[in-house]
């Protein structure tokens, strides 16, 4: 994890957020290049899950929700850690993690009683700041897609089978954030609410949990470090009837990116219950209304980037000395090509490499860079997963020819300059 850490901040990945005030913990800033994988990450999920579907259909809901939604959720009354306090270095623990209840594991002070503490932040909308104006932060996405259950069902007309997609920001107070970007307290989640009959739910369960785990492994994550894991019944939220986790081996232990669970018709007859809208379904060829159950495949984006940094990250020996590289699939990676100048202190070399690039630009992702030495810089395009390198030398100037090099093989070959284009494009595709 400090190598990858390292490589985060030093390439421009994930930097710690609000650094220069000293930081505040467990926040964490995507920098250029960690934008654009977590970018190319969440295209690559909605592709599959909306796009690539007939079934499934895009939304974006609002963060701020009305404040009955999280009495109907149930995560007003469930939504808790139990903590314990240190009466002497004022620490909070999550009781789950302690090996003794009553002695501090930092200090040695007395601990308070266990009590519950919510999760869910909250705050005040508009300018006065009383109990008649909390609201919270959503906890998870999913709730924007149930409260909007009528509204797709009216203007989209969709039959059962049907699912919700949603990508965006979610808040939890957690106790004990940490391991990186994997448990924050703002973080991305990725959901698939599936609406289907009750008969075929088991079925359908089962066949998200197969559709999702070979979704991470289109993403070129290894398949020994991915697993399914199923919940035992104590585990299990307060909505589900079933769980199952595909969890991925990070350094420190195998550990949840993303969960499948079988929410019941809990949710849509709650807010059935708590709004006064009926939220059934008609089934106009058997004539009957009945509450949907949902499949949810729920994972985050953040844990999901991480676990590809990790999966990605290679050293190699090249003769005396090692190479960091991170091999990110062609559709992840956050560079593409960058076009480098052999000499740089030759104004004919820089000019025509630059040239290059910008007519590169227009048709795919590429950088100029000539702020080093040839070798440092094929380090550098190595450790942020660039795939191709397109070096301009003395012999380009005369044979219009440049060399690619392959970030993989690290085989270089010599191509036409007005072939190059196509060649890319061809690689990349
Ligand atoms: N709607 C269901 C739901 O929210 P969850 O298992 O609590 O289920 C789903 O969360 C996913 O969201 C997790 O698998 C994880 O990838 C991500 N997630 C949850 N809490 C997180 C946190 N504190 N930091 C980063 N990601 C988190």
């Amino acid at each position: 994890m400090d190598k990858v850490t390292s490589l985060c901040k030093r390439r421009g990945f994930i930097f710690q957020g609000s650094e220069i005030y000293g930081g505040l913990a467990n926040t964490w800033d995507y920098g250029p290049y960690g934008v654009e994988l977590k970018n190319n990450l969440k295209r690559a999920w909605w592709k599959a899950c909306v796009y690539e579907r007939n079934d499934i259909l895009g939304m974006d809901a609002s963060i701020l929700m009305h404040p009955k939604v999280w009495e109907a959720s149930g995560h007003v009354e469930n939504f808790f850690d139990l903590k314990s306090d240190c009466k002497v270095c004022k620490k909070r623990f999550k009781t789950a993690d302690l090996k003794d209840n009553s002695v501090c594991p930092e200090c040695s002070g007395q601990l308070t009683e266990s009590r519950p503490f919510n999760l869910m932040f909250k705050t005040h909308q508009g300018p006065v700041e009383d109990a008649s104006n909390l609201i919270h932060l959503r906890p998870e996405t999913a709730q924007g897609m149930f409260v909007n259950f009528l509204n797709i069902l009216d203007s989209k007309h969709p039959k059962l089978p049907f699912g919700l997609a949603q990508i965006g920001k979610a808040f939890r107070n957690e106790i004990t954030p940490g391991n990186f970007t994997f448990r924050t307290r703002e973080f991305e989640q990725m959901e698939i609410e599936y609406f289907c009959s009750p008969l075929d739910a088991d079925k359908t369960y089962e066949s998200w949990i197969e559709e999702r785990f070979n979704w991470y492994l289109s993403l070129g994550i290894k398949k020994e470090n991915l697993r399914k894991r199923r919940h035992a019944k104590d585990e299990l939220a307060h909505y589900a009837k079933a769980c199952t986790d595909i969890e991925y081996n990070f350094p420190f232990g195998w550990s949840e990116l993303e969960g499948i669970a079988n929410r019941t018709d809990f949710d849509l007859k709650q807010h059935s219950k708590f709004s006064g809208k009926e939220l059934q379904y008609f089934d106009d060829q058997k004539k009957e209304r009945f509450y949907p159950y949902i499949i949810e495949p729920s994972g985050g984006v953040d844990r999901s980037v991480l676990a590809i940094l990790v999966d990605a990250y290679h050293e190699e020996k090249v003769k005396e000395d090692t190479r960091v590289v991170l091999k990110l699939s062609k559709d992840l990676s956050p560079a593409k090509v960058a076009v480098l100048p052999l000499l740089r202190n030759r104004p004919e070399i820089v000019e025509l490499a630059k040239n290059i690039a910008g007519d590169l630009k227009k048709s795919l992702i590429a950088v100029y860079d000539d702020t080093g030495a040839i070798g440092k810089l094929y380090r550098r395009q190595d450790e942020v997963g660039t795939l191709f390198c397109v070096t301009v030398d003395v012999q380009s100037l005369e044979d219009k020819q440049v060399t690619v090099r392959d970030r993989d093989t690290m085989q270089q070959v010599r191509i036409s300059m007005d072939k190059l284009k196509e060649y890319l494009i061809n690689q990349l595709s």
